[in-house]
This record gives structure tokens, C-alpha cells and sequence, in this order.
């Protein structure tokens, strides 16, 4: 296998996180920050791209120079400068890839602009993070709060998309049902904290597209019985109870409908090693559970804070794609569109 002739830093600014990591050649990591800006956005309920923009602005260089700094790295001595060039908010990207190509720029180094879905689809590679590293083709569940596919991961830059959303992503229909049950933004952890106090039969909420043939997913439907549901209720503030029954039931359909996309897909797909899963809301641990039960194989799901944004995944993809010989030039735009298709 062909090593970087260096570390490789990473950097994540495509949505509300920002985070630098500098990883070994062999993907030790060496250092790793994430900054996240929750508290600038959670007033508003969601992201504010502007905000987010201006919040990248302002951290990054701190956080770079840290990780450069703990992991005993100039940007001379590294073997490549990576930077998440879509897809995401283009205020975000351009802060990112921006620095980046500066860093590359004045060091001479090379620079790597990532895709971030090939991102979260490689992290379950990095070494010592499970048993076994999944070996080409897997399956990969991606499981976000913008995104929601199900994918063939064949090769380092080689992609089959099986499905996709149809309507709402998975993350965002945990974050529109959290706001419904009046949760603090981001809403996962918190609807699977409230969740785990609630009856998950005591509301028999749809699940739509299921036992239909296909990958594609849908969750909109879900989320509007849920609001109807709610307001088929006693006006005012929850009982603390009804939400956490009402939580515990819309995850459970949640569950149900990956298991039987998932179902599908292998169907489809027998020869995969293992399925994967990734992005934010593969940190659920009741979607974990459930996932795991209907894969028939090795499920592979990194630890939590490597699933929600981060950049060891980003340093990660950038040293796969230096191993396939893979660098960009200065030139490489930032595309807030970038399907994994089009790699
Ligand atoms: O991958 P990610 O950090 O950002 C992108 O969307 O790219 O995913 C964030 C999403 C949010 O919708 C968040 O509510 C969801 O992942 N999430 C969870 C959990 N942790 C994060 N959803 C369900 N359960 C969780 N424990
Ligand atoms: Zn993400």
C-alpha cells in the first residue's frame, strides 16, 4: 500500500460544524477538534447558513493550529491538506477549502477536495475502530440530517446509489418530530433521550413505503401523522409521558422502515461484506440495535462522535484517495450539489 509521505490534516466546515484532525498515514489519529455551534443556531430552530459562514470564520485557524500544534505537525511536514468541498452550505465550504488551498498553497503540499458523503461512507474503514475493517463492496446506510441513501461503496471513489429520500432526510425527521414535541434543536439525542422513558407500541404510527419494492426511503408521512396526532391532543404543553410515548413510537417506526429498505437492498446486493452505517443518526442506539438484528452480517457503525460531522473522517477519505493516487488541483471547486454518483 502506497503511504502519504505524511499526516494528513482534515477540515470540516460543510454545515454547523466545524473541526480540524490531523491523522497518521496509517490513520492513527493524532489529534482531533470539533467545534460545534449549536448554541448560534439553536435559537432559530435550524442552521442559519450566514451564521454558520461567519461561526467557521471565526474558528477554524484556532482549531487547526491545535491540532497542529498536539500532533507535533507543520504544514510543511504534512502528506496532504484535506477540506470538505461539497456537498454543504457554500458559505461553509468556501470558509474550508479556502484555508485549505491557502495552507497547500504556501507549504507546497497537496491539497484534497473531499466529498462529504464519501467521507462518512470511509470512516468504518479506519483502522481499530471495529474488529474488522469492511472490505469492498459494502453497504452503506447514510443516515444524516441532510441526506438519507442507500448506497454500494465498491471502491475508493466508485459508488452505486440503491436509494434515496424521497421527501424529508431521516435526521431531519427526528429534528421536525423534536420540534413538534417542543425538544431543544438538535432534536436526535434529544427525542432518543425522551424515548427511552416511552412506550414505543402505545402509538401505532404509519410507516410508509414499507414492504414496497426498492431502496428509496420516505419519512414525511411519518412526521405529519405525528403532528396530527399531537394535535388531536389536549392543547397545551405535553405530559412529559405522552412525548416520551409519542417519541418512543416514532422511533420504532423509524426503525422498522430502515429495517426494511435494508432488507431490500441486500436482496439486491447479497455479495456486500457487511453493511455500514453512518452519519448522525447511526449514533441511535435503538436504530443500532434494530439495524443489526436485520442485517444477517457484520454491521459496522463507528463510534458515535465519528458518525455526527467531524474531520478525522475527512483526513481519513483524504488518505484513501492519496493511496488511489487521487489529489486535486487549486482549481477544484466547492459544490454545494455533489451526488456520490458523480465522483
Ligand atoms: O451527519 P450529521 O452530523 O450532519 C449532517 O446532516 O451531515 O447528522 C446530524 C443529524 C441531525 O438531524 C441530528 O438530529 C441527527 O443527525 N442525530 C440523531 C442522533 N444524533 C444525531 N438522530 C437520532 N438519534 C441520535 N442519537
Ligand atoms: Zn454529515
Amino acid at each position: 500500500m502506497n503511504l502519504p509521505a505524511g499526516p494528513v490534516l482534515g477540515i470540516e466546515s460543510s454545515c454547523d460544524e466545524t473541526a480540524a484532525a490531523v491523522l497518521a498515514p496509517d490513520g492513527r489519529i493524532l489529534a482531533e477538534r470539533v467545534f460545534s455551534q449549536i448554541a448560534e443556531h439553536s435559537a432559530f430552530g435550524g442552521v442559519v447558513p450566514e451564521i454558520a459562514a461567519r461561526a467557521h470564520l471565526s474558528m477554524l485557524g484556532t482549531l487547526v493550529q491545535e491540532v497542529l500544534r498536539e500532533s507535533g505537525q507543520r504544514f510543511e511536514d504534512l502528506g496532504g491538506i484535506a477540506a470538505t468541498a461539497g456537498p454543504g452550505l457554500i458559505g461553509g465550504l468556501l470558509v474550508g477549502t479556502g484555508f485549505a488551498k491557502g495552507a497547500a498553497l504556501a507549504s507546497g503540499r497537496p491539497y484534497l477536495a473531499i466529498n462529504h458523503l464519501e467521507a462518512h461512507a470511509l470512516t468504518a474503514r479506519l483502522p481499530g475502530l471495529a474488529d474488522t475493517q469492511p472490505t469492498f463492496p459494502y453497504l452503506l446506510l447514510l443516515l444524516s440530517g441532510g441526506h438519507c441513501q442507500c448506497v454500494v461503496v465498491e471502491g475508493v471513489g466508485h459508488y452505486q446509489k440503491l436509494g434515496t429520500t424521497l421527501d424529508d432526510a431521516v435526521g431531519e425527521a427526528f429534528d421536525k418530530t423534536a420540534k413538534l414535541l417542543g425538544l431543544p434543536y438538535p432534536g436526535g439525542p434529544a427525542l432518543e433521550a425522551i424515548a427511552r422513558q416511552g412506550d414505543a407500541k402505545k402509538y401505532p404510527l404509519p410507516r410508509p413505503l414499507l414492504h414496497r419494492p426498492g431502496c428509496d426511503f420516505s419519512f414525511s408521512g411519518l412526521k405529519t401523522a405525528v403532528a396530527q396526532l399531537i394535535a388531536s391532543l389536549p392543547s397545551g404543553a405535553l405530559a412529559q409521558q405522552i412525548a416520551a410515548d409519542i417519541a418512543a413510537s416514532f422511533q420504532a417506526a423509524v426503525a422498522d422502515i430502515l429495517a426494511d429498505r435494508l432488507a431490500n437492498a441486500l436482496a439486491l446486493r447479497g455479495d456486500v461484506s457487511a453493511v455500514v452505517i453512518a452519519g448522525g443518526v447511526a449514533a441511535n442506539g435503538v436504530i443500532r440495535a434494530r439495524l443489526t438484528q436485520a442485517a444477517g452480517k457484520p454491521l459496522i457503525a463507528p463510534p458515535a462522535r465519528l458518525c455526527t460531522d467531524n474531520a478525522v473522517m475527512v483526513a481519513w477519505a483524504g488518505i484513501e484517495r492519496l493511496h488511489a493516487g487521487l489529489v486535486d488541483g487549486l482549481a477544484a471547486p466547492c459544490r454545494p450539489r455533489w451526488p456520490l454518483e458523480a465522483l
